[in-house]
């Protein structure tokens, strides 16, 4: 269990998951690169959740513009509301937000930094970045960069619903980048300024929203736990009054117990109809559904799930995560999914020899045919296994010299470093059912 984030973003960087964003120039805050392991590991992790949301009958994807209208942030509340309360140290000029001062339960009235009470009044700062459309920068070519994708949405509720023939209820589903000028950086990847969320809305009668909402809550705590994370590591806290988003009725907060503490990883929201009415109002467009069985007509309710993708790795990466003393020296592994892990099988062929290159390059051809397969040849067997066992990969094949005489390669285990003799005529089997278990 990780005590603290370092020994993570270490092996991130080492092992091409994650490095910081534009590194050669000094860094950008609260941006980060994925590596070619790391892109490979979200889109792995993208495709589950795709998969479990929207290969259903009731649920349809969509992939919205991350620019759009400015009136849709007018509707939404972001222009007005979307903010945080900043306040500016008089002596030491450190600038910090009230509200994470409160959440983390430090003095608010004093500065983090230095300590001293001499501080300005609290100021909002709204956290939308803001951009220009056109080659005008004036006030009417104003646009923002989207803060959530929920919104392109609600804009396309009527869109989805005729063209794909929907009754209520139906869901909407969709995975993308969203922006927000963070001010309290740091812990790696959970709180980013270019993200990218999946999120879903199910538009719904509004006599069933309790229903609806206590379903999706079990559906997306099951999804977690279907990916990895332990049961023990994950709670339910509801939002209080105070707590609430403008938007919200009701909040419930799937969280992680991450090496900082307990926090959000996924948001269930019941956002009754406050959007639909306020786009109807915005837009001068009616967005209602017509029940025709019932001859009802009535702006649907929504319940939203909204999980961030990069939180979603940084607490898969979290859970994985294991350090373990084998004869003195400390071995490192992820323990991953073998469905999520980057690289599903490593072929190690035990020297740089041509005969045993010839077979091992036959072997990565045909599992490559099902799996995500590395050949790696360089350096000793010893090293080679670490940099798998740091990778997450749950299986490396090796092969050696008697390999060419009996056919037969090493098999071995990410977790256990159990070592197992198997035919290369059984590998495709053994791999099939070593995945469907
Ligand atoms: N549409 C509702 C919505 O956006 P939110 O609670 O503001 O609700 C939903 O965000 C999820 O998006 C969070 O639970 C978190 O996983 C993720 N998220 C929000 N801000 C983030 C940030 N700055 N960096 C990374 N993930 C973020």
């Amino acid at each position: 269990m990780l005590n603290n984030l370092n020994p993570l973003v270490s092996l991130c960087k080492r092992r091409g998951y994650i490095f910081p964003g534009s590194e050669i120039y000094g860094g950008l805050g609260a941006c980060w690169d994925y590596g070619p392991l790391g892109a490979q590991f979200k889109i792995n992790v993208k495709e589950h959740w795709w998969k479990a949301m929207t290969h259903r009958q009731d649920v349809v994807g969509l992939d919205s513009a991350i620019l759009m209208h400015t009136n849709v942030w007018k509707a939404s509340g972001h222009v007005d509301g979307f903010s945080d309360p900043l306040v500016d140290c008089k002596d030491c000029r450190f600038r910090f937000c009230l509200d994470k001062e409160k959440e983390t339960k430090k003095d608010p009235g004093s500065c983090p930094q230095c300590g001293s009470k001499n501080l300005t009044k609290p100021r909002d700062f709204n956290l939308m970045f803001k951009t220009h459309a056109g080659s005008v920068e004036e006030e009417a070519s104003l646009v923002y960069l989207r803060p959530e994708t929920a919104q392109g949405i609600y804009v396309n509720f009527l869109n989805v619903q005729s063209s794909m023939r929907k009754k209520i209820p139906f869901g909407v589903a969709q995975i993308g980048k969203a922006f927000r000028n963070e001010i309290t950086l740091g812990n790696f990847i959970f709180r980013c300024r270019e993200f990218e969320q999946m999120e879903m809305q199910y538009f719904i009668h509004p006599k069933q929203a309790d229903q609806h909402f206590e379903y999706w809550l079990q559906e997306r705590k099951k999804f977690l736990t279907d990916l990895g994370l332990p049961e023990k590591s994950l709670r339910i806290h509801e939002h209080d009054k105070e707590e609430l988003a403008h938007y919200a009725r009701k909040a419930v907060d799937l969280e992680f117990l991450f090496p900082m503490g307990w926090k959000e990883l996924e948001g269930i929201h019941h956002r009754g109809d406050f959007d639909l009415k306020q786009h109807q109002k915005l837009s001068g467009k009616k967005l209602s559904y017509f029940d025709v069985e019932k001859q009802d007509t009535y702006v649907p309710w929504v319940i939203e799930t909204s999980i961030g993708l990069d939180r979603l790795i940084l607490s898969l990466l979290c859970s994985a995560y294991k350090e373990e003393k084998v004869k003195n020296e400390q071995r490192i592994f992820l323990a991953l999914h073998p469905q999520l892990a980057p690289i599903q099988v490593a072929v190690l062929p035990l020297s740089k020899k041509d005969q045993l290159n010839t077979l091992a390059n036959k072997i990565s051809t045909f599992l490559r045919k099902k799996w995500r397969i590395e050949q790696d040849e360089t350096g000793s067997i010893g090293k080679r296994y670490r940099r798998q066992d740091e990778i997450g990969t749950p299986f490396c094949v090796t092969i050696d010299f008697d390999s060419l005489e009996d056919k037969k390669v090493t098999v071995r285990h990410r977790d256990t470093m159990k070592q197992e003799r198997l035919d290369i005529e059984l590998l495709e089997r053994y791999f099939t059912d070593q995945y469907i278990n």
